[in-house]
């Protein structure tokens, strides 16, 4: 199977037209199978990693900033990822392989790229690791375990040594927390 190069573009949510985020929209709905305007208002704003092929999105990934902290240790400015998507008829192309290879070299100010996984083949392949400890969200001074939840990390050049199996937290935030 030949796969037609993607053209990459990266975008903030505020510069993108009105046509280009009713474009991400459309696709993540399609993607997910679910409307997910209420995801879209609870991550906020962020960076998008558009993938074109011949004027159509076709895949998608973006990444929020959030502070993961680890006890003891200044918090870890994260380049988030969310909505890692590609059209449901143009999978297995490479398409989701190309813009999170893209991604590192776009977010090297920050101290950690991470994600919660819905897949992991994809992820593993490309350096992405298991947080192994426990994990916690931030409210209002307190600590609160999420046991239920899985994330995988990337270290980024900035990245400190890393003890997987210790605890991390992030702050809280309406709907899917992590
Ligand atoms: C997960 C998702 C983003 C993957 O998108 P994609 O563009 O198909 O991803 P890729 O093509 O890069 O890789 C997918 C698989 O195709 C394979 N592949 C890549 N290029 C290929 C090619 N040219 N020929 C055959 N297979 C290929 C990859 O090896 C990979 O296989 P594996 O994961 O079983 O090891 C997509 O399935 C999707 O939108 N899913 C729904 C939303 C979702 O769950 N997102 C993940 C949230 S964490």
């Amino acid at each position: 199977v030949t796969t037609p190069s993607l053209v990459i573009e990266q975008r903030s949510t505020r510069a993108l037209s009105a046509a280009q985020f009713r474009a991400v929209r459309s696709l993540c709905d399609e993607a997910y199978g679910d409307d997910l305007a209420n995801y879209f208002a609870d991550i906020g704003p962020g960076e998008h990693l558009l993938g074109w092929r011949d004027g159509a999105l076709v895949a998608h990934l973006m990444w929020v900033t959030r502070w993961l902290e680890r006890a003891g240790h200044p918090g870890l400015r994260t380049a988030y990822v969310e909505l890692v998507a590609t059209a449901p008829l143009l999978r297995r192309r490479g398409y989701a392989t190309a813009l999170l290879e893209r991604f590192p070299s776009l977010v090297t100010g920050y101290d950690l790229a991470a994600l919660g996984p819905a897949t992991e083949r994809l992820y593993t392949r490309l350096g992405w690791r298991y947080w192994r400890g426990p994990l916690f969200v931030r409210r209002d001074n307190r600590l609160i375990a999420t046991p239920e939840e899985r994330i995988m990390i990337l270290p980024l050049p900035r990245t400190p040594p890393l003890d997987l199996d210790a605890s991390l937290s992030v702050e809280w935030r309406p709907g899917e927390v992590w």
